[in-house]
């Protein structure tokens, strides 16, 4: 590990040269490695050394840049790259726990991440969802065979700031290994793992890529926790990263401070314009002073963010005038993107939730995400308050 900062560690770490010293980060889109001899074969399969390579499903030169660039700048010993945020989310949990065991976990969460959780129910893991922005349910909730204490560390779509030395210290009491969803946070105002987080998942397809390109995912953790269940778990059932996605992803990290700082100092502005506007009930942003979580966001990421919600008095009609009305914000549903994008949760990434478990959760028939981009903060603050105008 270098102790470049880490803008130069985006750039520069990681990186393997071929024997024509490339700048550029090589693509390696090759599945299989020739071996020099039966005897070779025969001792990679015993232990590979670290630029020998055996089929791309474990590893490929590539992929091994992303997976050590990732490493460095999360200050962990190793990542592992997946083929999506929830090849890495299932890989990270399903590896660690068998029948019996039981899992924490904050029920403000993405869908698809709940219904991993419902898998391993459906396997006899028990699983406590909880409110997880107050630690005393993680307190009452946590037991001696608890295996894992998971959380977003800002939730999907309602932007609640989990505390995460809070959680592992009382994950920790208990013997938990706690894995954050730093999906949100972005790498960029990530202190997941001094502040106690064993394992930090991020989907890629998010701020790092930062284009909306390519699906992908990465596991950041100690090297016996990556290199031993998480792999082996991952390389065995098919969510490893194609070589081609991590070349993208390299050139996405290159980036990825100048974007996140960009989008969260635009939203910082937007949420700051939005507040208090008669046509909506609540602007959620965690850097704005009202957000329930402000200090804890302050200490934990050091920003407010890259997204924000507006949450319409009206209902489901003013918010999809809202959106009908934006000109320069798209409507879709990834996020992290330079382009601005608008979500309306309850009918889109979120409908499959009941109208009760959504209302638990804070996403109410109003309620708009919105991932800010990289466009000019005047335009943004332009187009939002112009749509909510119209909504
Ligand atoms: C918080 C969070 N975690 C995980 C994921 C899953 O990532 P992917 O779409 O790369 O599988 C998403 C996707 O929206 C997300 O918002």
């Amino acid at each position: 590990m270098t102790d470049w900062k880490t803008r130069t560690k985006l750039v520069h770490d990681g990186i393997r040269r071929s024997q024509y010293g490339e700048m550029a980060e090589a693509l390696f889109l090759t599945q299989g490695f020739v071996y020099p001899s039966a005897e070779a074969a025969e001792q990679r399969f015993i232990a590979s050394g670290p630029d020998e390579f055996i089929y791309a499903r474990y590893g490929n030169p590539t992929t091994r840049m992303f997976e050590d660039r990732m490493a460095a700048i999360e200050g962990t010993e190793d990542a592992f790259a997946c083929a999506s945020g929830m090849a890495a989310i299932n890989g990270a949990l399903m590896c660690q726990v068998k029948s019996g065991d039981h899992i924490v976990a904050a029920r403000q969460m993405f869908g698809s991440c709940l219904h991993v959780l419902k898998v391993l129910s459906g396997f006899g893991v028990e699983v406590t969802l909880i409110d997880g922005a107050d630690l005393a349910n993680w307190q009452a909730a946590v037991r001696p065979d608890t295996k894992i204490c998971f959380f977003e560390s800002v939730s999907n779509p309602g932007l609640e700031v989990i505390d995460i030395a809070g959680v592992a210290k009382i994950a920790h009491a208990v013997g938990a290994s706690v894995v954050v969803d730093n999906a949100f946070a972005s790498p960029i105002f990530s202190r997941a793992v001094d502040l106690g987080a064993d394992v930090v998942v991020y989907s890629a397809t998010k701020h790092i890529d930062g284009g909306g390109r390519v699906l992908g995912g990465v596991v950041c953790g100690t090297q016996e926790f990556i290199r031993g269940p998480l792999e082996t778990y991952v390389k065995h059932t098919g969510g490893a990263m194609s070589p081609f996605h991590a070349w993208i992803l390299l050139s996405g990290l290159q980036t990825l401070d100048l974007r996140v700082r960009a989008q969260a100092a635009s939203a910082a502005a937007v949420a700051s314009s939005a507040a208090g506007h008669e046509k909506l009930a609540r602007a959620i942003y965690p850097g704005l002073m009202d957000h329930p979580q402000h200090a804890l966001a302050m200490e934990q990421m050091g920003s407010g963010g890259t997204m924000l919600c507006l949450d319409f008095k009206g209902g489901k009609e003013a918010a999809f005038r809202f959106l009908n009305a934006l000109q320069i914000v798209s409507i879709s549903n990834n996020l992290g993107d330079a382009k601005s994008i608008a979500t309306h949760p309850a009918t889109t990434t979120h409908k499959n939730l009941t109208d009760e478990d959504r209302a638990t959760i804070g996403i109410t028939p109003g309620l708009v995400r919105i991932s800010m981009g990289i466009e000019d903060t005047s335009d943004l603050i332009a187009d939002v308050m112009g749509a909510i105008a119209a909504a």
